[in-house]
């Protein structure tokens, strides 16, 4: 199956995601077990990739944040207002299915989330990512991300640059 075979769509209960591998047994089991609870007590919102028999090949979690300005790097705190907290989006969680992996899911979700988040009314200022490890760091620096100076396993990516570059 190709990537072009999926539709990206908020989760909903008749999907099938008891199967879901993506070879992270915290991130299979918060989409099986958890992420329906935090999506009713409005603390995450969770989009999934789904074929055409509704079998979620990936999915990624959103929800608003802040981040401090003095976590920014120097040069970027330069340009932005001098807010102590700067409104951000966070991806909590971003997986993919082992049948579906490297045929550009990952990277077609993250580029979802973005748009998602560019396009709200609602103003924020950067994607913020928790990568789970330096492996999924190398995922989010190749797109763009770059590690907060004190805290390089968090990756932030603003969205106007996202925008610009249509990542
Ligand atoms: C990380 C993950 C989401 C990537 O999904 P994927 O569908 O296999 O990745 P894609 O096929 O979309 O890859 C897109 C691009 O990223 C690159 N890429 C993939 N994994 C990478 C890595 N670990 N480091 C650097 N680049 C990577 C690919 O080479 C590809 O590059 P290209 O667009 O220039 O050809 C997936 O492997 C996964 O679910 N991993 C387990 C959970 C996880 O680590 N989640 C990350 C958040 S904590």
């Amino acid at each position: 199956m190709s990537k072009a075979n999926l539709r990206v769509i908020p989760l909903d209960a008749i999907h099938h995601r008891t199967l879901f591998n993506c070879g992270s047994e915290p991130l299979d089991r918060y989409l099986q077990q958890q992420v329906t609870q935090d999506i009713r007590r409005r603390v995450t919102a969770c989009f999934v990739a789904l074929t055409s028999e509704h079998i979620v090949a990936g999915y990624y979690t959103l929800a608003a944040t802040t981040v401090p300005l003095t976590g920014l790097p120097s040069g970027i705190v330069k340009k932005l207002p001098r807010y102590p907290l700067l409104p951000a989006v966070r991806m909590g969680r971003l997986a993919v299915d082992q049948n579906f992996k490297g045929l550009g899911l990952g990277g077609a979700l993250l580029a979802d989330a973005l748009n998602r988040s560019f396009v709200s009314d609602i103003a924020a200022y950067a994607m913020l990512v928790d990568a789970k490890d330096d492996k999924a760091a190398a995922f989010y620096k190749h797109h763009g991300f770059v590690p907060l100076p004190d805290s390089p396993l968090s990756l932030f990516l603003p969205l106007t640059t996202a925008s610009a570059t249509g990542a």
